[in-house]
C-alpha cells in the first residue's frame, strides 16, 4: 500500500509572537516547514507529501520547496489551506491521487520528528490499525479546571486524571485513508487532532511510542529548544 503525508502548515502561529506564519519561520536558517517536509520524506515508505499552505501563500510555499533540496523519490504538492486546522487537513485530503491507501497527517509545527517515529506509525497502519497516534507519557500532573472568564483569575480545579493513564499526543498520525476521509466528512465539531474525529465515530485508535524530538514548536522557548536539538544532531 502506498503512503502519502499531508502537512497542514496554514496556521498563523499567534502564540509564537508576531512575524511570518509559523511554518515559514526559520530554524537554523531553514524554514520550519522545510524541516518538517524533510522529516516525512526521510521515510522510504512516503512517496507523496501534500503541503497545505496559508490560503494567500501557496505560491510562496511552492517556490520555497523548489529552493530547498528534497529527496527525488518523493512527489510534492502544495494546496491552499483553510480557516481551521481541520479544514486545512480536509483540503489536503481532497488533493490526494487515488492510489494512496495510507495517509499520515503531520503538523508543520513538529519539524524534528525522527524518521523512526514516522516509520513506526506507518508500520502500525500496515499491520492493520485504522488510526495510529504517537504519544508520550506526561511529566506534569494534569488538572481539569473551570476556565476563568477573565484570564489570570484563579481557576477552580474539577478533577485530576490519573497521570499514568494519560498520554501527550504528537504527529504524524497515521490512518487507513477511507477511515480518515469518512471522519472528515462526518465530524463537524472543532477538534485539535485527526484521531479524535475517528474516536468520535467509535473507531479504534491506537497509540505507539512517540519521541521527545517530535515536540510541537508553539511558544518562543520552543524555538530555542528546536535549534539546540539541531545543533546536537550535527555533532
Ligand atoms: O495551532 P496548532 O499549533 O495546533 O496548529 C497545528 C498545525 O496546524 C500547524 O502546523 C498549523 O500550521 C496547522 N494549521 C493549518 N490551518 C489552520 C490552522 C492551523 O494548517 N487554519
Amino acid at each position: 500500500p502506498r503512503t502519502a503525508a499531508v502537512i497542514p502548515a496554514a496556521g498563523r502561529g499567534v502564540r509564537l509572537g508576531p512575524g511570518a506564519p509559523k511554518a515559514l519561520r526559520a530554524l537554523n536558517g531553514t524554514p520550519m516547514l522545510v524541516h518538517a517536509v524533510r522529516a516525512l520524506a526521510a521515510s522510504r515508505a512516503v512517496s507523496l507529501v501534500v503541503v497545505v499552505a496559508p490560503a494567500d501563500g501557496a505560491a510562496e510555499v511552492k517556490s520555497l520547496l523548489d529552493a530547498h533540496a528534497l529527496p527525488d523519490r518523493t512527489d510534492f504538492l502544495v494546496v491552499p489551506g483553510g480557516d481551521s486546522r481541520q479544514e486545512s487537513v480536509r483540503l489536503g485530503l481532497d488533493a490526494l491521487p487515488p492510489d494512496y491507501d495510507i495517509v499520515l497527517v503531520h503538523d508543520a509545527a513538529r519539524p524534528l520528528v525522527p524518521v523512526d517515529t514516522v516509520d513506526a506509525v506507518i508500520q502500525a497502519v500496515r499491520d492493520g490499525a485504522r488510526a495510529v497516534v504517537p504519544a508520550l507519557p506526561l511529566a506534569d500532573t494534569v488538572k481539569e479546571v473551570e476556565p476563568a472568564r477573565v484570564s489570570g483569575d484563579p481557576e477552580p480545579v474539577l478533577a485530576t486524571p490519573e497521570r499514568a493513564r494519560l498520554r501527550a499526543v504528537q504527529t504524524p498520525q497515521g490512518f487507513d485513508r477511507a477511515t480518515l476521509v469518512h471522519a472528515h466528512e462526518t465530524v463537524t465539531d472543532n477538534v485539535t487532532d485527526d484521531a479524535s474525529m475517528v474516536e468520535q465515530l467509535g473507531g479504534p485508535v491506537v497509540v505507539v511510542p512517540g519521541h521527545e524530538e517530535a515536540f510541537k514548536v508553539t511558544r518562543p522557548l520552543d524555538l530555542v529548544l528546536a535549534e539546540a536539538v539541531l545543533a546536537r544532531r550535527r555533532l
